[in-house]
């Protein structure tokens, strides 16, 4: 009696963990690790063309954001998802590994580079934003399906 309820409730966590991961489908990580890389130059910009004013904190999260999902972004582009759910990956990324990883890298550190120097006003969060734009079209470019 006691052995068969251990059995259901283990099937009941196998069932729970397989929706979870069909839910975490890798295409789905990595578009959703860009929309908020998006989403936080998008905050940058806004202060960059004086939309919004300067926040220091709304500066330290988006750059937080962009260093934190640059270095996780690679790890999603295991063999088998070089399509569905609407990817806009190229082929390249899985012909040239090491260079589309160097991209990603790139943009860490460069958003490591500009946080360590923290920019202090909308001229600060201009000039960040001509650094880290630079690295997003880089790899867009060669990476990513062009619209
Ligand atoms: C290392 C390469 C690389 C870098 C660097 C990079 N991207 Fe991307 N980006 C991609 C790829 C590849 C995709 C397509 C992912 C997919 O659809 O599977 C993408 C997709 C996107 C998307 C669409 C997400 C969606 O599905 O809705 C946005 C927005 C985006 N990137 C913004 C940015 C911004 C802003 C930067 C710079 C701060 C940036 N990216 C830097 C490779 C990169």
């Amino acid at each position: 009696m006691r052995l068969k309820s251990y059995a259901i409730a283990a099937c009941a966590a196998c069932l729970c963990l397989s929706t979870a991961l069909a839910q975490e489908e890798p295409q789905v990580v990595r578009q959703d690790l860009m929309k908020e890389i998006g989403r936080s130059v998008g905050a940058l910009g806004a202060i960059a063309k004086g939309e919004k004013h300067y926040d220091a904190a709304t500066v330290e999260t988006s750059l937080k954001t962009i260093s934190t999902n640059s270095q996780a972004f690679p790890d999603q582009f295991p063999a088998g998802s070089e399509s569905g759910h609407e990817t806009e990956a190229l082929p390249a990324v899985w012909e040239k590994p090491e260079q589309f990883r160097a991209g990603a890298e790139k943009l860490h550190t460069e958003a490591q580079a500009v946080m360590a120097s923290m920019p202090a006003d909308q001229e600060g969060v201009k000039a960040a934003m001509g650094r880290l734009g630079a690295v997003c079209s880089d790899c867009h470019e060669t990476f990513r399906v062009k619209k």
